[in-house]
């Protein structure tokens, strides 16, 4: 059974982090197909293996035993330069905390890794890809003098830059207020709507989640039918990963 273009299967994933006593098993026999063009909202309690899964699906993360086929291809089974290669040309991936590189330009963060992967195009995709997200007059700030809202429409700008068909997002909105968290949701999906992106997004946000096609709940490592329940449900405060 192969996901047709950029769909995404896990079969049985299993991880375990750290050593001795403090080894966690992160991920407990996950299985999980992700059609093409279908979001998906992850979410569960902090802790629960949600930043590792999307890591795992980028290929960020290896696994212990499973399978991980994003557009039909074994990312799991790739080196690290092949991954990253693949990654690059299929997955955009956003965070919580922006990650944007402090001593370049808003058109430098989105152009640099354009060019690193070869480009000769890069300053004008990533003059485009940053008009595409409302920031066509911040081209040449820095991120500190860019608000946090702006801050993560340069991220979304260089995560979509390379035209990938998958964009995964950890938490995206969850540094900021919840006006502009709901600017940057509203931006996410026109986007997906106007790429058709297969969209993976892990938010503490019940309404967020909610506006994806489908939601997935993990709970220690496992995925599960229902929601955790709303009193087990811990403080949204969590550090990115
Ligand atoms: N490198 C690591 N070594 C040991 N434990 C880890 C490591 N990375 C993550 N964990 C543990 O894995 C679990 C899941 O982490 P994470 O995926 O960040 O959860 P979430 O994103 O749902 O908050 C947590 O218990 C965390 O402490
Ligand atoms: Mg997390």
């Amino acid at each position: 059974m192969q996901p047709h273009q950029s769909g995404i299967m896990l079969e049985n994933i299993d991880l375990t982090l750290g050593s001795n006593a403090s080894r966690v098993h992160v991920l407990n026999d996950i299985s999980l197909k992700i059609q093409s063009g279908e979001s998906v909202g992850i979410v569960g309690p902090s802790g629960s293996g949600k930043s590792t899964l999307l890591m795992v699906l980028a290929g960020l993360e290896k696994v212990d035993s499973g399978k991980v086929l994003i557009s039909g291809e074994r990312i799991d089974q790739m080196s690290e330069d092949q991954a990253a290669a693949f990654r690059g040309r299929n997955i955009g991936i956003v965070f919580q905390s922006f990650h944007l590189i402090p001593n370049m330009t808003a058109l430098e963060n989105v152009a640099v890794p354009l060019e690193l992967a070869g480009r000769d195009d890069a300053f004008t995709v990533a003059e485009q890809a940053l008009k595409s997200v409302g920031l066509g007059h911040r081209l040449s700030h820095y991120p500190s003098a860019l608000s946090g809202g702006e801050q993560q429409r340069v991220a979304i700008a260089r995560a979509l830059a390379p035209k990938p068909a998958i964009l995964i997002a950890d938490e995206p909105t969850g540094n900021l207020d919840s006006e502009t968290g709901g600017q940057i949701a509203d931006l996410l999906f026109a986007k997906q709507q106007e790429y058709g992106l297969t969209m993976v997004l892990v938010t503490h946000d019940p309404s967020l989640a909610a506006r994806c096609a489908r939601e997935i709940h993990v709970r220690s490592g496992q995925i599960h039918a229902e929601p955790v329940h709303a009193a087990e449900e811990p403080v949204p405060a969590e550090a990115a990963q």
